[in-house]
């Protein structure tokens, strides 16, 4: 496995296997690794001939400066993950790499960006990721890459993207990978004192519930998000969002007969999480 971190290096490195015909997959990460990232890895590893990883907190997509200072970094450790998973390739550029002094390129996905995730960070959030997925996409000429459902409206925005600039790449999206009490991966997790952990777990818990009952026939959109926020509020969580919206559109749903998806972003003991649910009736 080769730690890379230039577009220059990338190039030379990806170039041959390319004109060898071989299948080039892209992970693209923050890094502070954990079992989500390295499922997607693996995912990658099982159909690619080369599978790259980027490790890049990319500036442009924090809309708070204390998050983006907070967010945890551990490249050598995230190396050593990444090779352990079927990486062959840890890119890690500096931001200076990514965008160099005079840059002044950007890009924004309408519709599905706009609100949730949207709203709560700002457009900024969804735009810094656009410009930072498809300078990934064309640094690598990856033939596919691999998301996380953890973040759904992210592959939404993602899809919509690849569509709109007929970017040649599959998009691949991974089901979240969760610890055994429920609560879904996050490099933020680390973050949370024991008590708030514990507290935390009434977010997937929420979802379930959700998931449950539409499972046993409630198809009322309205009466599903108010209980949820009632379990949250009971809790002591005041969630940011919790709403039950069209998995591809993420326009809100009042009824749900068709496969719905739960979202929720709240803040806990300082930690801003998020999560989802695919509700099937
Ligand atoms: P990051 O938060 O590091 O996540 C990298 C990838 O791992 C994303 O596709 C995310 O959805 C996935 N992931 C995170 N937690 C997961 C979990 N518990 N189960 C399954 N997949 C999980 O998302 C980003 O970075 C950035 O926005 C990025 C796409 C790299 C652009 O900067």
């Amino acid at each position: 496995m080769r730690v890379i971190d230039s577009v220059a290096q990338l190039r030379a490195a990806l170039d041959p296997i390319r004109r060898r015909g071989g299948r080039i997959g892209l992970v693209p990460t923050m890094g502070a690794l954990h079992e989500g990232h390295l499922t997607l890895i693996r995912e990658a590893a099982r159909v690619s001939d080369e599978v790259v990883v980027s490790v890049f907190v990319n500036p442009t997509q924090f809309t708070d400066a204390a998050d983006l200072a907070a967010y945890p970094r551990d490249p050598e450790t995230d190396a050593a993950m990444a090779a352990s998973a079927g990486a062959t390739v840890v890119f890690a550029p500096t931001p200076g790499e990514v965008y160099p002094a005079g840059f002044s390129t950007g890009i924004r996905v309408g519709g599905v960006s706009e609100p949730w995730e949207g709203t709560a960070r700002g457009a900024a959030h969804f735009d810094g990721v656009a410009l930072v997925v498809t300078k990934l996409f064309l640094m690598v000429g990856a033939d596919a890459a691999w998301f996380g459902r953890k973040d759904a409206q992210q592959v939404a925005v993602v899809r919509r993207l690849v569509r709109d600039l007929n970017i040649p790449i599959e998009i691949h999206a991974v089901p979240t990978v969760r610890d055994a009490d429920g609560l879904a991966l996050s490099s933020r997790n680390v973050r949370l004192s024991a008590a708030d952990r514990a507290k935390a777990l009434a977010i997937p818990r929420s979802l379930s519930a959700a998931g449950a009952a539409v499972a046993d026939g409630e198809t009322d959109a309205d009466l599903l998000t108010a209980r949820a926020h009632e379990a949250l509020r009971a809790a002591g969580i005041e969630p940011e969002y919790w709403a039950i919206v069209d998995p591809d559109s993420f326009a809100p749903l009042t009824r749900i007969e068709t496969e719905s998806l739960a979202i929720v972003a709240a803040p806990v003991g300082g930690v801003r999480l998020i999560d989802n649910e695919l509700l099937s009736p």
